[in-house]
């Protein structure tokens, strides 16, 4: 259904509702609302990021919206994600919450964080909170392959997105495979194995040959199959240094070593230990 189609400057991934997302985006998950929160949001936008992922789970909103404000960059330039906390009832009571704290009259993606009490629970009131111009596209996080066909056969609308932990050990290429059947696109989270990947000797070597940092190698081995990625730092330099992956590509021989590197087994699963 979908072809993986990027915009033409090669920078951020065509949804099949025609959004546009980008290709890196700063995640802050465990950063604490407050200057934290605002300074990592603000030093990526000032370093060129145009995409930041929040949940109604972190607590930060506001820090985001504080942040997107002090930046004076059009609203319109910059993507907002933020997630549903599936433990309440109400998508878009939850959401008018998010857009107040956020600031913003819409966000640009509105995922159901996990799926809590069954995949298709919290799905009719994500399409409403779509359909009052709350989220321009939808979609969901932490999905199989079973949970999308559950989602997507009772929808009016199909998710546009599943975002999961993706990374060289966090392959899943039966859900990859489930996602593009569906026409949705595929996030990565936890790109750098939320910091463990950074010290594989595997992604090690190949940096180190490639003149590159590890995040640069874990970060480009997502990008590089045209998939979003949503990395997190506190820190200024890192920040900056996980935005420079568009002026190098890896190697086909770099790409099957870190294939290689899969702990899923070609899964189609979304995680091995669901936490709800
Ligand atoms: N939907 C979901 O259920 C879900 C679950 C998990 C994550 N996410 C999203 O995905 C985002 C990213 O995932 P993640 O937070 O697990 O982690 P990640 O991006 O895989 O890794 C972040 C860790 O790596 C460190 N780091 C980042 N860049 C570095 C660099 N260049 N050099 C050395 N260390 C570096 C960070 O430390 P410092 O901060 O100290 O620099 C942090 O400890 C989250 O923030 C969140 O937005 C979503």
């Amino acid at each position: 259904m979908t072809s993986d189609e990027l915009t033409p400057d090669g920078r951020a991934r065509v949804l099949a509702d025609g959004g546009a997302l980008p290709l890196l985006g700063l995640g802050v998950w465990q950063v604490p609302d407050g200057p934290e929160c605002v300074n990592a949001v603000r030093w990526a936008l000032d370093a060129g990021y145009r995409h930041i992922d929040t949940a109604q789970a972190y607590g930060n909103e506001a820090s985001v919206g504080k942040a997107l404000r002090d930046s004076g960059i059009d609203r319109g330039e910059v993507f907002i994600t933020t997630k549903f906390f599936p433990r309440g009832n109400d998508p878009v009571g939850a959401m008018q919450q998010s857009l107040r704290r956020l600031g913003v009259d819409q966000v640009d993606l509105y995922l159901v964080h996990w799926p809590q009490g069954g995949p298709t629970r919290a799905w009719s009131g994500m399409e409403r909170a779509a359909e009052r111009g709350y989220a321009r596209s939808i979609g969901v996080s932490n999905f199989s392959a079973a949970e999308l066909e559950s989602v997507t056969a009772v929808a009016e609308r199909i998710p546009s997105v599943n975002q999961v932990s993706y990374s060289p050990v966090d392959f899943r290429q039966g859900l990859l495979e489930a996602c593009r059947k569906h026409g949705i696109a595929l996030e990565a989270y936890s790109p750098l194995g939320t910091g463990r990947l950074l010290r594989d000797t595997t992604v090690a070597e190949i940096a180190a040959a490639a003149g590159r940092t590890p995040a640069h190698v874990l970060l480009r081995w997502v990008v590089q199959r045209g998939i979003p990625a949503i990395s997190k730092s506190v820190h200024r330099n890192r920040i900056e240094e996980n935005l420079r992956i568009f002026d190098f590509t890896l190697s086909d021989e770099d790409m099957a070593r870190l294939d290689a590197l899969d702990r899923t087994g070609h899964t189609a699963e979304a995680q091995e230990r669901p936490w709800w």
